[in-house]
């Protein structure tokens, strides 16, 4: 190894790196492997002796801990040997025979199978007909949309969605009244903001939930009250024993139960707002995924003076977009658009003219029908694996959306010793508990569910995943 030049080693380790982080591994772990294989197959020959951990960290442009905890890792498994004084060198005999291997900390591999909840598959992305939308509109865009504008975001855009919402899910809006934002998280965020503002002290969730949604609310002010769920969806009925000012729900697809807010609870839902002068917050996630019975329609239509309508483009295009929308209360207009203007001025103006331009010329609508046949063919694969290979398991909340819950039997391994489990197989999920909000306290007594994403892995890698959850559910 010429030890003398370290930037062409570098150069070759930064290749290998690459590789590992390609196959999923985090950078450390890319490190290590790059490091065993070097020395495995003799390009690292024994004797040699390596960089101090710094210089390679700077290398590799990576941070010395990770190096420092790599050359750890490693010299306890053998491969290296560090001594006082004469720094980290490639030991005598590289691989250390199994007998003599100090024993390494068994770590868990790196998730192979990402099957967490909530993800769309974003190597089905539109890159095509984004890229050509983005063109129009950016050749149509006066020079004043790339100036600062409307908080609210481009009219252009609320406009469209306006129209795309009213058509696609029944809301009840127009373009005035929207708000674009950063994704629905920042849109929650400037609700809160504006109803803390005016007095909401407390904002009621529902008690199993998206864990960042409460940490969300609490930092705009408002503390959080725990609503309970049923089979009929959240218990609106209960609202009015609560201090709430305003409540959070995903009436179309309960996020993770995936219930659908039955007709008399969004009935006492608005009725309780409009008594107290709270607000609904309705999170419509995943409201182009249904796919058994007619499209449920957007609780916001029942009234839009009490109910607030978030959507997203997080699970219908991309998480990474950034795109989110408010369609809101008269009242809240001004209020909402100077948190927006407060947090950031405004949305991006490319992102928004594109995803206007994506709407108007029916590229969205055709991507959605795409993708809602793709999923809905991955949860028919879903249940009749799992009807095959694990029959004891009850899939739930499968009417919609991108995710399913697995009720396992009583008796079976609990949710951590599954999720633990599943670490082992490389699998991604969530038990259930995940997802308790911490305000309703510990679950009550219940045979283990875990909640599984069937939108996130590629196609070709979806069978695999597959056969991993059911080696899982086989234990
Ligand atoms: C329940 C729920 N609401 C909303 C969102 C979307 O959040 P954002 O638009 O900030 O990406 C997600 C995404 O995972 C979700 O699971």
């Amino acid at each position: 190894m010429p030890l003398d030049s370290w930037a062409g080693f570098g150069t070759d380790l930064h290749l290998d790196l690459s590789a590992g982080r390609a196959r999923g591994l985090g950078l450390r772990a890319a490190l290590e492997d790059a490091l065993r294989t070097a020395a495995r197959e003799g390009r690292l020959a024994p004797g040699t002796r390596l960089p101090a951990s710094r210089t390679l960290a700077t290398d590799l442009g990576v941070a010395r801990n990770t190096v420092a905890e790599a050359y750890a890792q490693l010299v306890a498994e053998g491969w290296l040997t560090a001594r006082q004084g004469s720094g980290t060198v490639v030991a005598e005999r590289g691989a250390p025979s199994a007998s003599h291997a100090p024993v390494a900390p068994q770590r868990a591999p790196a998730v192979r199978h990402d099957l967490t909840p909530g993800r769309p598959d974003v190597s089905r992305f539109p890159r095509t007909a984004w890229l050509a939308a983005g063109r129009r509109a950016l050749a149509a865009a006066p020079n004043s949309a790339l100036g600062y504008s409307d908080p609210r975001g481009r009219v252009e855009l609320r406009q469209a969605l306006a129209d795309y919402l009213a058509r696609v899910r029944g809301v009840r809006t127009d373009a005035e009244r929207i708000v674009v934002c950063s994704g629905y998280t920042q849109g929650l965020g400037l609700v809160c903001r504006a109803l803390h503002e005016r007095g909401a002290r407390s904002v009621a969730v529902e008690e199993y939930g998206l864990p960042p949604q409460q940490r969300v609310i609490t930092a705009a002010g408002p503390a959080t009250i725990a609503l309970p769920l049923d089979e009929d969806g959240a218990r609106t009925d209960l609202l009015d024993g609560t201090a709430a000012g305003a409540v959070v729900l995903t009436p179309a697809h309960q996020f993770p139960t995936g219930v659908a807010l039955r007709a008399p609870r969004r009935a006492a839902a608005v009725a309780w707002a409009r008594r107290t002068g709270g607000v609904v917050i309705e999170d419509d996630y995943d409201g182009e995924f249904r796919y058994d019975r007619q499209p449920v329609g957007a609780l916001q239509a029942l009234d839009p003076e009490r109910v607030v309508y978030a959507g997203t483009a997080s699970k219908s295009l991309a998480p990474g977009l950034r795109l989110g929308w408010l369609a809101l209360p008269a009242d809240l207009v001004e209020p909402v658009t100077r948190q927006k203007q407060l947090a950031d001025n405004q949305s991006g103006a490319l992102e928004q003219l594109t995803l206007a331009e994506l709407i108007t010329s029916g590229g969205l609508d055709r991507h959605v029908r795409r993708s809602r046949l793709r999923y809905r063919r991955r949860r028919d694969l879903l249940t009749a694996t799992l009807a095959a290979r694990a029959p004891h398991v009850r899939v739930t909340g499968i009417a919609a959306g991108l995710h399913a819950v697995l009720r396992l039997p009583p008796g079976s391994l609990d949710e951590r010793e599954l999720a633990e489990q599943a670490r082992w197989l490389g699998l991604g999920l969530h038990p259930m508990s995940f997802f308790r909000t911490p305000e309703a306290g510990p679950p009550p007594e219940a045979p283990p569910a875990l909640v599984i994403g069937y939108g996130t892995p590629p196609e070709h890698a979806f069978p695999g995943a597959l056969d991993a959850l059911c080696t899982l559910l086989q234990l």
